[in-house]
């Protein structure tokens, strides 16, 4: 039987489809997805009782319609190379790029499959059928995503190890409102992030340098999925969203979560430059459909238009280029320099915090359509 990880019915076999292909003596790819810096992808675990403990009765209309649409499985198939998979020029491509986009390719890898071992642990621990099917089916599109990204390195000889990684990787704890949080916004800019480079190849595709961005329109709507149903999970405690304390924990991961992403991209500029991409205006795009997006839930939306929002990225952007040089350099000189370029890190996050937010009114309904 020779499934392919894109016709995978569940996590377990997906994995289990990579794990068959020839294996890749690279291990410089299932390296850089170990490590753990604030940049990079993380994998969590929480307690998972409490979060088997939810009860969807006030969502259930919308919850059953959702799931519903996600067990027809529109996607099923999508994620493989078929005839619109361009040849690659790997030994063709300029070096700069190609390490950047090697390095995009193994941390979306790392990204996808970080929310597969999750959804996949959920599943496998809980006892709630509306929890652990819900659960069931996003691992199973997270690693359709992951094995489809895998199939693309190796063509560069590349691949990440995913049974190793699940296996060594270090777990971050999160309590479960905080992975609604995080993983609520991490599908919605995961989503708009695929989208905004979709439509920008769309209209230039002289900067399509690579296959896989035509795969982004299909790809979005599972993110835009897993996004709706931590939207009816937020749904079921209003405390989650209107508390004070938890107004300041949601402000709290949406400066995060933006400010993360803002530097990520802006340590590619051969990467974004191909795409004909300026990684600024990419980051302000993206951050305006997440924060539209998210006013389904979130009684309050970031100001990206305040004159602080910018300089302050800019800000922790050069604190964090400080903390790569004082790595490289080491020593007691490299000490100081990191030590220099955390506090400076540190001091523009906070400034960013201190931006008044822009409130919104929540609708009873949350649920939305991919409108981009
Ligand atoms: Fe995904
Ligand atoms: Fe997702």
């Amino acid at each position: 039987m020779n499934v392919h990880s894109s016709t995978a019915r569940t996590a377990e076999e997906a994995i289990a489809a990579q794990e068959a292909l020839p294996p890749l003596t690279n291990e410089a790819a299932t390296q850089v997805a170990m490590s753990n810096t604030l940049l990079t992808p993380r994998f969590y675990t929480t307690d998972f009782d409490e979060m088997d403990a939810i009860d969807v009765t006030p969502v259930r209309d919308e919850w059953d319609k959702l799931i519903a649409q996600m067990k027809s499985d529109p996607n099923n198939g999508h994620f493989k190379k078929n005839a619109d998979w361009d040849n690659v020029d790997w030994d063709g491509m300029e070096p700069g790029l190609k390490a950047e986009f090697i390095d995009f390719l193994i941390s979306s890898c790392t990204a996808e499959f970080s929310g597969c071992v999750l959804y996949k642990e959920m599943k496998r621990r809980g006892t709630n059928a509306d929890i652990t099917t819900l659960f069931q089916l996003m691992a199973r599109d997270e690693a359709r995503h992951a094995g489809f990204i895998n199939d693309a390195l190796r063509e560069a000889g590349i691949a990440v190890n995913l049974g190793f990684l699940t296996q060594a990787k270090k777990y971050t704890y999160f309590r479960p409102k905080f992975i609604y949080y995080a993983t609520y916004l991490s599908e919605k800019i995961g989503y708009a992030r695929y989208i905004t480079i979709f439509r920008h190849l769309e209209a230039h595709p002289e900067h399509r340098f690579h296959p896989i961005f035509k795969w982004f329109r299909e790809w979005c709507n599972d993110e835009f999925s897993h996004g709706e149903a931590f939207a009816l999970l937020l749904k079921t405690d209003p405390n989650l969203t209107n508390s004070r304390m938890n107004r300041l924990w949601i402000k709290f991961f949406l400066t995060a979560v933006y400010s993360t992403m803002w530097v990520r991209d802006h340590q590619r500029p051969a990467f974004h430059a191909a795409l004909g991409v300026d990684p600024a205006w990419y980051g302000q795009e993206v951050f305006r459909k997440t924060s539209e997006i998210s006013k389904q839930v979130f009684p309050m939306t970031l100001d990206i238009d305040s004159p602080r929002w910018i300089p302050n990225l800019e800000r922790m952007q050069a604190a964090n280029e400080q903390i790569a040089a004082g790595r490289k350099q080491g020593g007691f000189g490299g000490w100081v320099r990191r030590m220099a370029g955390s506090a400076g890190a540190a001091i523009a996050f906070v400034a960013l915090l201190t931006i008044p937010v822009e409130k919104n009114a929540v609708p009873a309904n949350p649920r939305l359509e991919p409108a981009y």
